[in-house]
Protein backbone atom coordinates (compact mmCIF):
# COMPACT_ATOMS: atom_id res chain seq x y z
CA UNK A 1 0.00 0.00 0.00
CA UNK A 2 1.49 3.33 -1.32
CA UNK A 3 -0.86 5.20 0.87
CA UNK A 4 1.00 7.92 2.92
CA UNK A 5 4.52 5.71 2.67
CA UNK A 6 6.33 9.21 2.37
CA UNK A 7 4.74 10.93 5.18
CA UNK A 8 7.70 12.90 6.90
CA UNK A 9 9.97 12.93 3.95
CA UNK A 10 11.31 16.18 2.22
CA UNK A 11 12.27 15.69 -1.79
CA UNK A 12 14.17 18.24 -3.38
CA UNK A 13 12.89 17.83 -7.62
CA UNK A 14 14.65 19.72 -10.68
CA UNK A 15 12.57 19.62 -13.74
CA UNK A 16 12.09 21.54 -16.72
CA UNK A 17 14.60 23.03 -19.00
CA UNK A 18 16.77 25.88 -18.72
CA UNK A 19 16.81 28.73 -20.48
CA UNK A 20 20.84 30.57 -21.13
CA UNK A 21 20.24 34.06 -22.15
CA UNK A 22 22.00 35.28 -25.16
CA UNK A 23 20.91 39.19 -24.82
CA UNK A 24 17.64 40.88 -23.57
CA UNK A 25 15.50 38.89 -26.20
CA UNK A 26 16.91 35.70 -26.77
CA UNK A 27 18.02 32.90 -25.32
CA UNK A 28 19.20 28.82 -26.24
CA UNK A 29 16.31 26.50 -24.46
CA UNK A 30 15.85 22.88 -24.99
CA UNK A 31 12.59 20.90 -25.54
CA UNK A 32 11.88 19.50 -21.92
CA UNK A 33 8.03 20.61 -20.78
CA UNK A 34 9.04 19.44 -16.68
CA UNK A 35 5.73 17.28 -17.20
CA UNK A 36 8.08 13.94 -15.84
CA UNK A 37 9.33 16.34 -13.13
CA UNK A 38 5.81 17.30 -11.93
CA UNK A 39 4.19 14.15 -12.25
CA UNK A 40 6.77 12.96 -9.36
CA UNK A 41 5.92 15.82 -7.45
CA UNK A 42 2.39 15.37 -7.37
CA UNK A 43 2.60 11.87 -6.85
CA UNK A 44 4.97 12.13 -3.95
CA UNK A 45 3.04 14.88 -2.08
CA UNK A 46 0.36 12.24 -2.57
CA UNK A 47 2.08 10.00 -0.87
CA UNK A 48 2.31 12.03 1.97
CA UNK A 49 6.00 14.11 1.32
CA UNK A 50 6.66 17.61 1.13
CA UNK A 51 8.00 18.81 -2.17
CA UNK A 52 10.68 21.14 -3.16
CA UNK A 53 9.92 21.54 -6.92
CA UNK A 54 13.02 24.05 -8.70
CA UNK A 55 11.09 24.49 -12.10
CA UNK A 56 12.74 25.53 -15.11
CA UNK A 57 10.97 28.06 -17.66
CA UNK A 58 7.60 26.36 -18.78
CA UNK A 59 4.23 27.13 -19.64
CA UNK A 60 3.26 24.00 -16.97
CA UNK A 61 3.25 23.74 -13.47
CA UNK A 62 1.16 22.77 -9.90
CA UNK A 63 -0.47 24.02 -7.45
CA UNK A 64 -0.67 20.36 -5.57
CA UNK A 65 -0.88 20.77 -1.73
CA UNK A 66 2.58 19.58 -0.17
CA UNK A 67 4.37 20.94 -3.55
CA UNK A 68 6.53 24.43 -2.96
CA UNK A 69 7.24 25.59 -6.75
CA UNK A 70 10.75 27.64 -6.83
CA UNK A 71 10.65 28.81 -10.47
CA UNK A 72 14.07 29.55 -12.16
CA UNK A 73 15.48 30.55 -15.50
CA UNK A 74 18.80 29.39 -15.98
CA UNK A 75 20.98 26.31 -14.80
CA UNK A 76 22.98 28.78 -12.58
CA UNK A 77 19.83 29.53 -11.14
CA UNK A 78 19.20 26.01 -11.05
CA UNK A 79 22.32 25.03 -9.34
CA UNK A 80 21.87 27.86 -6.60
CA UNK A 81 18.35 26.80 -5.49
CA UNK A 82 19.10 23.22 -5.53
CA UNK A 83 22.34 23.35 -3.59
CA UNK A 84 20.57 25.79 -0.83
CA UNK A 85 17.56 23.21 -0.31
CA UNK A 86 19.68 19.80 -0.73
CA UNK A 87 20.84 19.79 2.90
CA UNK A 88 17.29 20.27 4.29
CA UNK A 89 16.05 17.06 1.76
CA UNK A 90 15.86 13.39 2.29
CA UNK A 91 15.81 12.98 -1.23
CA UNK A 92 16.61 14.03 -4.55
CA UNK A 93 15.05 12.89 -7.76
CA UNK A 94 17.11 15.51 -10.98
CA UNK A 95 15.12 15.08 -14.10
CA UNK A 96 15.77 18.85 -15.34
CA UNK A 97 17.28 19.03 -18.76
CA UNK A 98 20.16 21.45 -17.18
CA UNK A 99 21.64 22.83 -20.68
CA UNK A 100 26.04 21.84 -20.20
CA UNK A 101 26.64 25.28 -21.47
CA UNK A 102 25.77 28.89 -21.97
CA UNK A 103 26.67 31.86 -23.69
CA UNK A 104 29.82 33.30 -22.40
CA UNK A 105 28.33 36.59 -21.86
CA UNK A 106 25.00 38.15 -21.87
CA UNK A 107 24.92 41.04 -24.57
CA UNK A 108 23.15 44.06 -22.37
CA UNK A 109 21.44 45.26 -25.46
CA UNK A 110 19.91 43.09 -28.04
CA UNK A 111 22.20 41.96 -30.43
CA UNK A 112 22.07 43.83 -34.00
CA UNK A 113 22.37 41.68 -37.12
CA UNK A 114 25.49 42.93 -39.82
CA UNK A 115 25.88 41.01 -43.34
CA UNK A 116 28.48 38.81 -41.55
CA UNK A 117 28.18 35.57 -39.71
CA UNK A 118 27.93 35.10 -36.16
CA UNK A 119 30.06 33.05 -33.76
CA UNK A 120 28.82 32.39 -30.41
CA UNK A 121 31.64 31.13 -27.79
CA UNK A 122 29.65 28.39 -24.76
CA UNK A 123 31.55 27.95 -21.54
CA UNK A 124 30.65 25.01 -19.24
CA UNK A 125 27.42 25.23 -16.52
CA UNK A 126 27.64 23.52 -13.61
CA UNK A 127 26.54 19.81 -12.99
CA UNK A 128 24.11 19.70 -10.52
CA UNK A 129 23.90 16.19 -9.90
CA UNK A 130 27.86 16.12 -9.61
CA UNK A 131 27.53 18.71 -7.06
CA UNK A 132 24.64 17.42 -5.04
CA UNK A 133 26.19 14.00 -5.43
CA UNK A 134 29.22 15.19 -3.87
CA UNK A 135 27.50 16.88 -0.65
CA UNK A 136 25.48 14.06 -0.45
CA UNK A 137 24.86 12.58 3.54
CA UNK A 138 24.66 8.84 3.37
CA UNK A 139 21.36 9.53 4.60
CA UNK A 140 20.35 10.74 1.66
CA UNK A 141 19.00 9.21 -1.64
CA UNK A 142 19.42 10.45 -5.14
CA UNK A 143 17.97 10.20 -8.61
CA UNK A 144 19.49 11.36 -11.61
CA UNK A 145 17.71 10.83 -15.13
CA UNK A 146 19.93 10.03 -18.43
CA UNK A 147 18.25 10.40 -21.90
CA UNK A 148 20.72 7.90 -24.32
CA UNK A 149 20.78 7.56 -27.79
CA UNK A 150 23.17 4.58 -27.73
CA UNK A 151 24.29 2.24 -25.07
CA UNK A 152 22.43 3.68 -22.98
CA UNK A 153 22.57 0.93 -20.11
CA UNK A 154 26.58 1.33 -20.13
CA UNK A 155 26.52 5.48 -20.47
CA UNK A 156 23.80 5.46 -17.63
CA UNK A 157 25.56 3.32 -15.23
CA UNK A 158 29.14 5.86 -16.05
CA UNK A 159 27.13 8.43 -14.82
CA UNK A 160 25.74 6.86 -11.52
CA UNK A 161 29.50 6.38 -10.78
CA UNK A 162 30.70 9.76 -11.86
CA UNK A 163 27.93 11.57 -9.92
CA UNK A 164 27.31 9.66 -6.92
CA UNK A 165 24.22 9.12 -7.46
CA UNK A 166 22.28 5.76 -6.47
CA UNK A 167 19.45 5.43 -9.13
CA UNK A 168 19.12 6.74 -12.64
CA UNK A 169 16.14 6.70 -14.66
CA UNK A 170 16.80 6.12 -18.00
CA UNK A 171 14.62 6.84 -20.84
CA UNK A 172 15.02 6.53 -24.30
CA UNK A 173 13.96 9.52 -26.76
CA UNK A 174 13.72 6.63 -29.61
CA UNK A 175 11.01 5.27 -28.02
CA UNK A 176 7.57 6.52 -29.64
CA UNK A 177 5.64 8.10 -27.24
CA UNK A 178 8.56 8.57 -24.63
CA UNK A 179 10.09 11.62 -22.99
CA UNK A 180 10.03 14.80 -24.08
CA UNK A 181 6.75 16.57 -24.11
CA UNK A 182 4.99 13.04 -24.17
CA UNK A 183 2.16 12.06 -21.43
CA UNK A 184 3.80 8.41 -21.39
CA UNK A 185 7.16 7.58 -20.75
CA UNK A 186 8.74 4.16 -21.24
CA UNK A 187 12.19 3.69 -18.59
CA UNK A 188 14.53 1.31 -17.02
CA UNK A 189 16.07 2.04 -13.32
CA UNK A 190 19.21 1.32 -13.07
CA UNK A 191 21.47 0.90 -9.84
CA UNK A 192 24.99 -0.58 -9.41
CA UNK A 193 23.01 -4.37 -8.94
CA UNK A 194 20.47 -4.80 -11.33
CA UNK A 195 18.48 -3.02 -14.37
CA UNK A 196 14.91 -3.35 -14.39
CA UNK A 197 12.99 -2.37 -17.44
CA UNK A 198 9.07 -0.70 -17.58
CA UNK A 199 6.40 -0.70 -19.42
CA UNK A 200 5.11 2.13 -21.65
CA UNK A 201 3.34 4.33 -19.16
CA UNK A 202 1.56 7.39 -18.47
CA UNK A 203 3.91 9.69 -16.52
CA UNK A 204 2.03 9.78 -13.30
CA UNK A 205 2.48 5.43 -12.94
CA UNK A 206 6.09 5.78 -14.02
CA UNK A 207 6.46 8.61 -11.42
CA UNK A 208 4.72 6.16 -8.60
CA UNK A 209 7.78 3.31 -10.20
CA UNK A 210 10.92 5.93 -9.58
CA UNK A 211 9.10 6.42 -5.29
CA UNK A 212 8.65 3.24 -5.13
CA UNK A 213 12.86 2.59 -5.05
CA UNK A 214 13.24 5.51 -2.57
CA UNK A 215 14.67 3.73 0.54
CA UNK A 216 11.24 2.97 3.10
CA UNK A 217 11.23 5.44 6.18
CA UNK A 218 13.07 3.84 9.19
CA UNK A 219 10.21 2.27 11.58
CA UNK A 220 10.62 4.51 15.13
O1 LIG B 1 25.30 14.20 -17.95
P1 LIG B 1 23.84 14.23 -18.27
O2 LIG B 1 23.34 15.61 -18.61
O3 LIG B 1 23.39 13.21 -19.27
O4 LIG B 1 23.16 13.78 -16.88
C1 LIG B 1 21.79 13.81 -16.72
C2 LIG B 1 21.43 13.93 -15.27
O5 LIG B 1 22.22 14.95 -14.64
C3 LIG B 1 20.01 14.37 -15.06
O6 LIG B 1 19.58 13.85 -13.81
C4 LIG B 1 20.12 15.88 -15.04
O7 LIG B 1 19.04 16.51 -14.37
C5 LIG B 1 21.41 16.07 -14.29
N1 LIG B 1 22.18 17.27 -14.67
C6 LIG B 1 22.31 18.30 -13.74
N2 LIG B 1 23.06 19.42 -14.05
C7 LIG B 1 23.65 19.53 -15.26
C8 LIG B 1 23.51 18.49 -16.21
C9 LIG B 1 22.75 17.39 -15.88
O8 LIG B 1 21.77 18.20 -12.64
N3 LIG B 1 24.36 20.63 -15.55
Amino acid sequence: NRRQDLAGRRLLITAGPTHEDLDPVRYLGNRSTGKMGIALAEAAAARGATVDLILGPTHLSTSAPGVTVIPVRTAREMHESALDRWPMATDGILCAAVADYRPESVAPEKIKKTEGDFALTLIRNPDIAADLGRDKRPDQFLVGFALETENGIENARGKLERKGLDLIVLNSPRVPGAAFGHDTNQIQLIDRNKVTSFELKAKREVADDILDRLPPNRTP
